[in-house]
């Protein structure tokens, strides 16, 4: 069974529909862990020692990686932000012999849902940006730590959805990540 970690930040699963939903729908997957970050920090705050070592091994398990969160500002949530500080600084700049450079070569997906339409992010559109374009960052960051960059799933309309939206939503995300597991073989790790 290949190891699909899916890591959510959203920043209050309790009062959330969609993330809420699409993180239910991933768990029928088999070989998906999902992970919620803000469970396991509820203060928002990461040290890159210890959280950080035990996130680290979290990353080094997992044969893909999903970053799922709600878009915030245009922008990834703040905890993303925090993980990202804590743990892949730690990995790729303190420790990158023994953790990032262990970590190259393992796929990464983006899961963001956003309040507004799929048109308002198109060219032209309200928002003057394309999704692809405010998720340059993040696909930077791969590129820098060596994680191939696999086409994001995307929900708009995201607090909008009628239920049979958020249905196919969820089969949509299960598909996504079906396909995300059929392109990305299980990594051959060295022996220790
Ligand atoms: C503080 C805040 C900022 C938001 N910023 C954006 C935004 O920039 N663009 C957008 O499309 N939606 C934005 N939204 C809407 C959320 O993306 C949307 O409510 C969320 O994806 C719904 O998922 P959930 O049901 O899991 O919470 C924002 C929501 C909040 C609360």
């Amino acid at each position: 069974m290949t190891r699909t970690l899916i890591l959510l930040f959203h920043p209050d699963i309790e009062t959330s529909t969609v993330n809420a939903a699409l993180q239910a729908a991933a768990r029928t997957v088999p070989g998906t862990l999902v992970v919620d970050i803000q469970a396991r920090y509820p203060d928002g705050i990461i040290d890159g020692l210890g959280d950080g070592e035990a996130e680290a091994r979290v990353l080094l398990d997992a044969d893909r990686i999903v970053l799922q969160f709600p878009v915030r500002w245009y922008s990834t949530p703040a905890l993303l932000k925090a993980w990202q500080d804590a743990v892949l600084t730690r990995m790729y700049y303190v420790h990158a012999q023994t953790e990032g450079d262990q970590l190259v070569g393992t796929p990464l997906m983006v899961a963001a849902t956003a309040g507004n339409t799929a048109a308002a992010y198109g060219r032209g559109g309200a928002n003057h940006f394309t999704m692809d374009e405010l998720l340059a960052p993040l696909k930077a960051t791969a590129l820098r730590c060596g994680l191939p960059w696999h086409p994001p799933h995307l929900v708009f309309r995201a607090g909008r959805l009628e239920p049979a939206e958020l249905a196919a939503a969820s089969d949509s995300y299960v598909r996504a990540l079906q396909d995300f597991i059929a392109a990305t073989p299980a990594r051959v790790r060295q022996a220790a």
